[in-house]
């Protein structure tokens, strides 16, 4: 029996599919771990499990209609998604991504959903086919987008007799999904972690009204805190100039320059965790001129801006167990990264490549490599700003729980 699981309440959605009798094994396991099931069946989902079964196992009646209550005022698409800790839709097919992902509302399980509040996992499972085409990969990507976790699918042989990419995790994974999900929680609420996480550009004025700026959007940094946050960690976000709402439970300190930049990092601190993902400008002018600059006397002077990352990681008095730097690279990427470790004493670099417009500044997507101090490389290939912040967080988190 797990400790973290016990008395979680898990709502489980069965869709339709030859791998929804897996879910039945699912229901076992979670039940054997002292969780609590209540389980909606889709339409399609009741041609392959029976709710007899189901209620069996959960040992709950099995929620299929949307207006199936016995008092029309239990409303429980709304009572449902309240009372669990978890949603997991599993087996989930592509025609109920495409249901998620676009909004619709037309049975219970989608209405519930769109009417939730609570952690969302999917676990998709259908032919090779259907998942590698295209609306299902735009499809799943909003859903990333969205900041639902997902679990498989896995490779393998199908029921349909082909084999690929498509097959549903095991119960026995999605069961480990979910206990290390409610384990990574907990170890992180206990330990009370604290993340500063910088991001958007600076502007550094040369009068009232002329500055030095750069085209970062903020969008990466704000989805490390967001996920952070979704992580339990009290995160506060120093944010430059950058049109995007804040980020749902982090604390958000707005600011226009580097000098402000650094001096509410400092007293910020201290943190766990210091993730500088702010394109700040390297130099600033030497002198702020309180006129107007008359266009005949213009003669710009720069001077080095103070390096916040640096700072951090350097500081050894207050330096955050944890401090991951990004690079904004135009070439050599890897090389330059790595460099960059050594010259501002950072544990990791988030290397990106911005030469590229279909990625990093302004973009939804990234495409970055995770460079460790000790050698470590990880490329993630192009993907949702959400995605890669999720899989950057992730790491984090193991980094803490280990
Ligand atoms: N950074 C910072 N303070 C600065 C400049 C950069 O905190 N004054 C941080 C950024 O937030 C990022 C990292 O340093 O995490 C690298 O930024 P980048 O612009 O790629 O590197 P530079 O230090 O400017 O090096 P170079 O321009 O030579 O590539």
């Amino acid at each position: 029996m797990n400790e973290f699981l016990k008395n979680k309440k898990i709502l489980l959605i069965i869709g339709g599919g030859i791998a929804a009798y897996k879910s039945l094994d699912l229901i076992r396991l979670l039940k054997k771990n002292e969780c609590e099931v209540k389980v909606v069946l889709t339409a399609s989902g009741e041609k392959f499990v029976t709710p007899l079964s189901i209620a069996s196992l959960s040992q709950n009646k099995v929620y299929q209609d949307i207006f199936d209550s016995e008092k029309e005022a239990e409303m429980d698409h709304i009572s449902l998604s309240r009372w669990c800790d978890i949603i997991l839709f599993s087996p989930i097919t592509a025609n109920s991504m495409a249901k998620l992902a676009s909004g619709r509302a037309d049975d219970l399980a989608s209405t519930l959903i769109l009417a939730s509040n609570k952690p969302i996992i999917l676990a998709p499972a259908m032919n090779v086919r259907m998942w590698l085409h295209k609306s299902t990969q735009v499809n799943f990507h909003k859903l990333l987008d969205f900041g639902y976790l997902t679990i498989g699918p896995s490779i393998g042989e199908m029921a349909c007799g082909e084999y690929g990419e498509g097959k549903m995790s095991s119960p026995k994974e999605i069961f480990e999904f979910i206990k290390d999900y409610f384990s990574e929680r907990n170890i992180i609420k206990s330990k009370n972690l604290k993340a500063l996480v910088t991001a958007g550009p600076t502007k550094e004025y040369l009068d009232p009204v002329r500055f030095i700026t750069n085209n970062s959007s903020g969008k990466q940094g704000y989805e490390i805190a967001r996920s952070l946050s979704k992580f339990g960690v009290d995160t506060t976000l120093i944010s430059g100039p950058s049109k995007l709402k804040k980020p749902e439970n982090v604390n958000i300190i707005r600011v226009e320059t580097t000098e402000q930049m650094f001096e509410e990092t400092k007293r910020v601190l201290p943190v766990d965790i210091a993730v500088c993902a702010a394109a700040v400008s390297d130099f600033k002018p030497e002198k702020y001129e309180k006129n107007k600059i008359k266009k005949d006397t213009i003669n710009l002077n720069l001077k080095r801006n103070i390096d916040i990352l640096e700072f951090l990681a350097k500081n050894n008095q207050q330096r955050p167990k944890l401090v991951v730097g990004f690079a904004a690279e135009t070439e050599n990427i890897s090389e330059f990264a790595k460099k960059k470790i050594n010259r501002k004493y950072c544990d990791w670099i988030v290397a990106n490549d911005v030469s590229n417009p279909e990625i990093g500044f302004g973009s939804d997507y990234n495409e970055v490599a995770i460079i460790s101090k000790s050698g470590e490389v990880i490329k993630l290939e192009k993907n949702a700003k959400s995605f890669i912040a999720n899989y950057i967080v992730k790491k984090i988190i193991n980094h803490f729980v280990q």
